[in-house]
């Protein structure tokens, strides 16, 4: 039995979790899972309506009622400051202390990677993206706002604890899945004061994982790795903003932003797994939204649920959507989302 909590958000992310669900209530019905869907309409029309983004008892209630939380996007033109996407999304990391943003970089098919001759070996490598401090705990402030003179400060917070415990589950990870290596990516060279600690504790930790190869590469050599040589990465930590960056690149290396997943992660306690993309919302409503990231993300959740087998069936079922071209038009073909949807279903059947 697992009860998850499903908040589709805005635009596309209703059409794409709907996919997402339909896999998951395909493989509920086929395996026996037991699972009970919960749907929570936060996002933009509710704050619209209601004025309200996601109040305390609610999102207590995401962490400890749930088994995991299955979330679309948010994202909203009629909300221009977007309030409700960062109270529900960086309010659930931060409230919740999800501290692993988990982003997997893999290649499923090699038509869709930009880069020349990659085949899917060279490109499986998972980013631990750390999730609860860094440039995004919103310290700092502003001194004479909208003077000629004003000064805006953005301070950056790594703590021991947080530093540490994102590197660990980076190792652990590898351990746990018989990876042989960990690159840790930080701005030490620049940054003298936070990232500092990181690379002390990256040291201490590694040293605790001799059967691991610890390396280390400044945030801006990585991205030109990640793009000249991407097999040489099979984990890489780092920290919330940099993390942030390097998963774009590594989306689009996938295939684009349309294949990436991502799990938000409190190891045996509380989870949210989310698309990596957008609400997109000038496409919204007219299913033709890729839901293969939601559909991986899905497919994330289950292992977390203890299913990893099924996960495993749900990225060869996306692999085969993508070698026959059963995709959307983003992707160059001539399906809509919901026939996606389908497509996998009848290879999960
Ligand atoms: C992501 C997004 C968010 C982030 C935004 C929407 C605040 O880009 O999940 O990667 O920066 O973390
Ligand atoms: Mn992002």
């Amino acid at each position: 039995m697992a009860r998850i909590a499903v908040i589709p958000g805005d635009g596309i992310g209703v059409e794409v979790i709907n996919e997402g669900q339909r896999i998951l209530e395909f493989l509920d019905n086929k395996h026996g899972l037991n699972i009970d869907f919960v749907h929570l309409d936060y996002g933009a029309d509710r704050y619209l309506r209601e004025g309200i983004t996601i109040t305390d008892d609610e999102m207590q209630s995401l962490g400890r009622d749930y088994d995991a939380v299955f979330l679309g996007a948010l994202g909203d033109p009629r909300v221009p400051s977007n309030i409700h996407a960062k109270e529900i999304l960086l309010g659930a990391r931060f409230k919740l202390d999800l501290y692993v943003n988990y982003r997997p970089c893999k290649l499923l098919d090699s038509r869709y990677c930009p880069l020349k001759d990659i085949s899917p070996d060279d490109l499986k490598f998972v980013v631990f993206r750390e999730n609860t401090e860094g440039l995004y705990t919103g310290i700092g402030g502003q001194f004479k706002r909208g003077k000629e003179d004003e000064v805006a400060i953005e301070a950056e917070m790594n703590t021991r604890k947080g530093v540490e415990r994102i590197i660990r589950a980076a190792f652990e990870h590898a351990d746990k899945h018989g990876l042989t290596k960990v690159c840790m990516s930080d701005k030490s060279n620049a940054m003298r004061h936070g990232h500092d600690l990181w690379q002390r504790v990256f040291k201490l930790v590694a040293s605790e994982y001799p059967d691991i190869e610890s390396s280390h590469l400044f945030v801006d050599v990585l991205t030109m790795e990640m793009v000249r040589d991407p097999s040489q990465f099979e984990v890489i930590v780092t920290n919330n903003l940099f993390g942030d960056i390097v998963t774009d690149l590594g989306a689009q290396l996938q295939g684009g932003i349309g294949l990436a997943a991502s799990g938000n992660l409190n190891p045996g306690n509380a989870a949210l797994f989310e698309p990596v993309h957008g609400s997109a919302p000038t496409i919204a409503g007219k299913g033709i939204a890729n839901p293969l990231a939601a559909i991986l993300s899905a497919g994330m959740m289950l292992s977390w649920l203890g299913h990893p087998h099924l996960e495993a069936q749900i990225e060869t079922a996306v692999g085969k959507a993508l070698k026959n071209d059963q995709v959307t038009p983003e992707l160059g073909g001539k399906l809509s989302t919901s026939d996606v949807g389908d497509a996998i279903i009848g290879y999960l059947s």
